[in-house]
């Protein structure tokens, strides 16, 4: 189908600021490997706008760049960081604390690291149980704490001279809550931010706080944050590209590349055990039950929409999902997860998938955090405002227009991806019909 569209980009011209609530071990690694990749230290294996080509028109005709190449990204070394964090530790601490990356490495990278120091947190105990910082806004009401955030984001914006903002949440998993009165309208909100509402949670002063100054918002963590109407409204009011929300990187990715393939074969599923081990601050975060719940729910979502059990009640009915989470200190931020999946196929008979992902959490994060600064970049240069749904490919919780489900399925959200990217520059979609190569 020929693509009606064309976006007109304003250039990626200028530095590019990336705000990090969250300065642990997911936003070092992603900090300190920027670095390396620009002084030649490493590759930037796991990024689509670094590696990732895009193919464009028949498959006959050979035209495949880089995605970098056909749409107007930043560039690494126009990137500059700067966070917040509970902790004072500069990235260069806290990325020798988080023990993803190695020493000899970090020593390298240690002068850029150690410049980016946190500014203080917008913390609430009631909200992340488990750790205890002394980095923090105390004074005032949710609306002066807010305030006092667009005042670090406008010095942020001044003294580093950027031409535009990117934040990206990264900060720890706060406590299941559901949507309530006060996120209902931007008006309840503000209010609820000026009456100190126990509601509004800490993820979401700095959201708006962002949104408040012009900056596209996304949320690598499964709490709500943005994901009520005010917020949503508010980014879509403001012409501002959002999306979230938890990355999708160890287990659930590895669910969503297999639910699918099983499906497609229509082969039924009676049981998924997914438990894992962590040792690292996160995982000591989701030891507390009410962060897990957040976890939980954005992890159990993924398979039921999958495999949609309405339509397939013979092969998903009864289908049984588990996820756990471990706590254990010793594994670092090396994570193991184990998945038993039981599956039936031909007349019933039964069989058994076994996986044993011995993966590295942060390694697997930090190019998603690469790629969302860059895409929310060109997202908003090019007057695309609200929820991005190509973005979902990211998510293990993709937000949606209300009453629309999530797409989880890998492939369909890598078509979508790649698909919008086509869009923006006025290409072709791609259908994979094929006819017209036996014509
Ligand atoms: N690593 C992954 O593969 C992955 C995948 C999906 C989601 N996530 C989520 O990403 C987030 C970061 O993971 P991580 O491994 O870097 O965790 P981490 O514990 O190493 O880092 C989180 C940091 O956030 C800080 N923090 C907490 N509340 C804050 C606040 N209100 N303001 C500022 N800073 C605050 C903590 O002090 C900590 O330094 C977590 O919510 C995690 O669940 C990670």
């Amino acid at each position: 189908m020929p693509s009606q569209n064309h976006l007109n980009f304003a250039p990626a011209d200028g530095k590019l600021g990336v705000l990090i609530p969250g300065m642990g071990a997911v936003a070092t690694t992603f900090m300190a490997g920027v670095e390396a990749v620009k002084r030649g230290l490493g590759q930037p294996v796991g990024s689509l706008t670094q590696l990732a080509t895009i193919r464009l028109g028949k498959r006959t005709d050979n035209r495949t760049p880089l995605i970098k190449d056909f749409v107007p990204l930043a560039g690494l070394d126009q990137l500059v960081f700067g966070g917040w964090d509970i902790y004072p530790d500069n990235a260069y601490e806290a990325a020798t604390h988080a023990k993803v990356l190695e020493q000899p490495l970090l020593e390298q990278l240690r002068q850029p690291l150690e410049a980016i120091r946190p500014m203080a947190a917008v913390f609430d105990q009631e909200y992340v149980k488990r750790i205890h910082g002394p980095n923090l806004k105390t004074k005032g009401s949710k609306m002066d704490k807010a305030q006092a955030l667009v005042e670090d984001i406008e010095g942020f914006r001044r003294a580093s001279g950027c031409s535009r903002l990117v934040m990206v949440w990264c900060g720890s998993t706060e406590v299941f809550h559901r949507p309530v009165e006060v996120h209902q309208s931007l008006e309840k909100f503000e209010k609820g931010l000026a009456g100190n509402d126990p509601d509004i949670a800490p993820s979401q002063v700095y959201a708006y706080a962002a949104l408040k100054c012009g900056v596209p918002y996304a949320n690598g963590a499964p709490h709500l944050s943005h994901d009520i109407p005010a917020l949503l409204d508010m980014a879509r009011d403001r012409a501002l590209p959002v999306c979230g929300k938890d990355f999708k990187t160890g287990q659930t990715y590895m669910k969503t590349l297999l639910a699918p393939g099983l499906k497609a074969r229509m082969l039924g599923v009676q049981g998924w055990f997914s438990t894992n081990i962590l040792g690292n601050r996160d995982g000591e975060v989701l030891d507390d039950p009410g962060s897990f719940k957040s976890k939980e729910e954005t992890k159990l979502s993924v398979l039921d929409q999958i495999l949609q059990p309405h339509l397939y009640p013979n092969l998903y009915k009864d289908l049984y999902h588990a996820v756990r989470i471990n706590y254990y200190p010793p594994r670092g931020d090396a994570k193991e997860g184990w998945d038993n999946i039981d599956i039936f196929g031909w007349l019933g008979y039964p069989m058994q998938i076994k996986i044993d992902f011995l993966c590295r959490d942060s390694i697997l994060a930090a190019p998603l955090v690469l790629d969302l600064v860059l895409f929310l970049d060109l997202a908003g240069r090019a007057g695309m405002k609200g929820i991005q749904e190509w973005l979902s490919f990211y998510f293990k919780a993709p937000i949606t227009a209300p009453g629309l489900y999530p797409e989880h399925d890998i492939f369909i959200q890598l078509m979508k991806l790649k698909n919008t990217l086509r869009w923006m520059r006025g290409e072709e979609l791609i259908t994979h019909l094929g006819l017209e190569y036996y014509d």
